[in-house]
Parts: C-alpha cells; sequence; structure tokens
C-alpha cells in the first residue's frame, strides 16, 4: 500500500470521520457573533483547543480539517495545534483553497482559486504536520445553474490542486460541493451532482491522481432546502449510494460526506441509513463542520470557561457519527449524553 494511500485509510479507519474546523475567520465571526462571543484570535483558538482535546477525537475522529491560522498556533501549554492533534491519535490536515470568488464570465458563479503559491505554501503546511488537505468547489442549482463553464472550470482546478498535494506527498480530499440552496428536488441533485463528480474524476484522471490516495467529500443527494418535495432517508441513502457508484471510480479509497446545512441529527441519521445499505466498495464516513460542531458551539457561548459540558456534547455528537459509519445509530442513542 503507497503511503497517501495508508494516510487515507487512517483517517477513515473503522468507526472514525474527520472534523472540520477550517472555518475561515470570517465564517468563524459569523458562528461566534450568533453565540454573543467576541471573535478575537484567542476565542478561536479556546474553543477549537476545547474540541481538539476531548476524548471523543481519539475514539471517532480521524483527521480534523485547520485553517491557517490554527495550524499555527500554540495551546495554552505551549504545545503546537497539530501536535496537540496527533497526541490525541487523529491526524491533522489544512484547508488550502483561498476561497471561491465571482467566476469569470458566469459571474452569479463561483471558481474556488489558490493555485498561486500553492507548491510553496503546501510545503510549509507538511513541515507544520499536515498530512491531508482540503480545496472546496460549489456549485449553486437553479434553472441553468450550474453552467458548464463552473463545472469544468472547478474541476480543472480541483484536478491541479490535488496533483499538487500529492506531489508534496499529501492526501488531498477532493470536495465539490453541489449546494442545498434552492427549491429543486432530489432528482435534480442527483443529475447535477452526477455531472459534477464526471468531470472532476476526466480531469483526475488527465492529471494523473493516484486516486487510492484521495478521499472524496461530496454533498448527500437531497432536495433543496426549499424543496416543496421532501424525501425520506431511504430514498435518499438509495440515491447518494447510486450516484457513487455511477460516477466515483472504485479505486477511491474513502468517501467523507460534508453536511451542508443538514442539522446535526439529519447528517448522523442519513449516513447511518447510506451505511445500512451501502453496496459499494467505498469507506462512507464524514467531514462535518456544522453537524459536529453546532451544539457543542451553543453551550459553549453560554460559559466559554465550560469546558468540561462542551466537550461531553462534543463527544456524544462525534460517537453518534461514528456509530454511523458502521449502521449502529439509533434515535435511542441519541439521548444517553455520557461521556
Ligand atoms: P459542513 O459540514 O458544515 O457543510 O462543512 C463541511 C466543510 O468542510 C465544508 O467545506
Amino acid at each position: 500500500m503507497s503511503d497517501l494511500e495508508n494516510i487515507a485509510k487512517q483517517i477513515l479507519a473503522k468507526g472514525k470521520g474527520i472534523l472540520a474546523a477550517d472555518e475561515s475567520t470570517g465564517t468563524m465571526t459569523k458562528r461566534l457573533s450568533s453565540i454573543n462571543i467576541e471573535s478575537t484570535l484567542e476565542n478561536r483558538l479556546k474553543f477549537r483547543e476545547t474540541l481538539f482535546s476531548s476524548q471523543g477525537m481519539k475514539d471517532y475522529i480521524g483527521g480534523v480539517i485547520l485553517y491557517d491560522e490554527t495550524i499555527k498556533q500554540k495551546t495554552s501549554s505551549g504545545k503546537s495545534i497539530p501536535d496537540l492533534i496527533k497526541s490525541f491519535g487523529s491526524i491533522p490536515g489544512i484547508k488550502v483553497d483561498t476561497g471561491a470568488k465571482n467566476l469569470a464570465g458566469s459571474n452569479e458563479e463561483k471558481i474556488t482559486e489558490g493555485l498561486d503559491g500553492l507548491r510553496e505554501r503546501l510545503a510549509e503546511y507538511f513541515i507544520l504536520g499536515a498530512r491531508f488537505t482540503k480545496w472546496r468547489a460549489v456549485y449553486n442549482v437553479s434553472e441553468k445553474y450550474p453552467s458548464d463553464l463552473a463545472i469544468k472550470s472547478n474541476a480543472h482546478a480541483l484536478a491541479r490542486y490535488a496533483a499538487l498535494v500529492q506531489e508534496a506527498k499529501m492526501v488531498p480530499i477532493v470536495e465539490p460541493e453541489v449546494l442545498m440552496d434552492g427549491e429543486h428536488d432530489i432528482n435534480k441533485c442527483f443529475e447535477i451532482t452526477s455531472k459534477v463528480l464526471k468531470e472532476c474524476y476526466k480531469e483526475l484522471k488527465i492529471h494523473n491522481i493516484n486516486l487510492k490516495g484521495t478521499i472524496l467529500k461530496p454533498n448527500m443527494i437531497l432536495p433543496g432546502s426549499k424543496s416543496k418535495k421532501k424525501s425520506n432517508k431511504t430514498e435518499i441513502a438509495k440515491m447518494t449510494i447510486k450516484c457513487l457508484k455511477e460516477n466515483v471510480p472504485s479505486e477511491v479509497t474513502g468517501i467523507a460526506f460534508l453536511s451542508g446545512g443538514q442539522t446535526e441529527i439529519e447528517a448522523t441519521e442519513n449516513l447511518n441509513e447510506i451505511n445500512k445499505i451501502n453496496d459499494s466498495n467505498f469507506l462512507m464516513s464524514f467531514s462535518y463542520g456544522r453537524a459536529l460542531q453546532q451544539s457543542a458551539l451553543k453551550n459553549w457561548g453560554k460559559n466559554i470557561e465550560d469546558i468540561d459540558n462542551t466537550q461531553k456534547i462534543f463527544n456524544h455528537r462525534s460517537k453518534m457519527n461514528g456509530l454511523s459509519t458502521s449502521a449502529k445509530w439509533n434515535i435511542d442513542l441519541e439521548k444517553q449524553l455520557t461521556n
């Protein structure tokens, strides 16, 4: 097994998934202001350090995606954040794109940027301890979008990114996110996600990517958040698996879904259902931001010195998601908030 495949397998080892804690300062400021906490360097670190030193990290979190600010920070006891994460048995990762900007030629859509100087930044992140990376492309869904231009240009950028990351001996998370916003139904999400994934793997192949040394971070197949037609978990799970089986080459080591605006319970329940009926060879796990952090953040906002209870809530959420990777979650377990 190659080193890259080994890293990908460690991150998604049985019962484990990824904690996406790579919110940019702008996004983190919004999250903190929603709980009336000032977004200072110290507060951003304090919340993240609380999560990274939770027991749940050891059992359920195989990798943590960091933001540039955090990977360079130290804990109150002087340990670097990547070392803290490693001491809890997890692998540090880093978001390396510089955000989605308006796409010239189709201005209501986005292109993700960050390729300039990426080779040099990757070398620095490797020294800081990162062993995997993330790049997120976003696609909005409407009557006329996403355009072919958005699909092609984002796939090309993802592939160039992935090639640079593998050259730097790290595992690229390839994240093409078809957004949940909109009135579209589940069939439209299936159709657009299929098109997006096809184009991504076409480009990854052209760029000679070792697919075994990658992790795909896709959206689940869901109706739009304003859709009049709701779907149940069985339909979501069936269509998600069908879409991935049809469009993702079987060499890809693992799939770690984003939560993308689902509630914490929805994200857990849908992943559990996916794993109940998963008849593919893919490991199906999670790489959640909001769906792992929301309740913990809310509790922390009430009293930022209450580390114990914040960690308890995070441990519980991690455990529930960990269980869903092997279809062992159920709603009764949700009520058992212990350590
Ligand atoms: P959410 O799970 O909150 O969608 O975030 C995952 C992520 O990393 C988006 O890039």
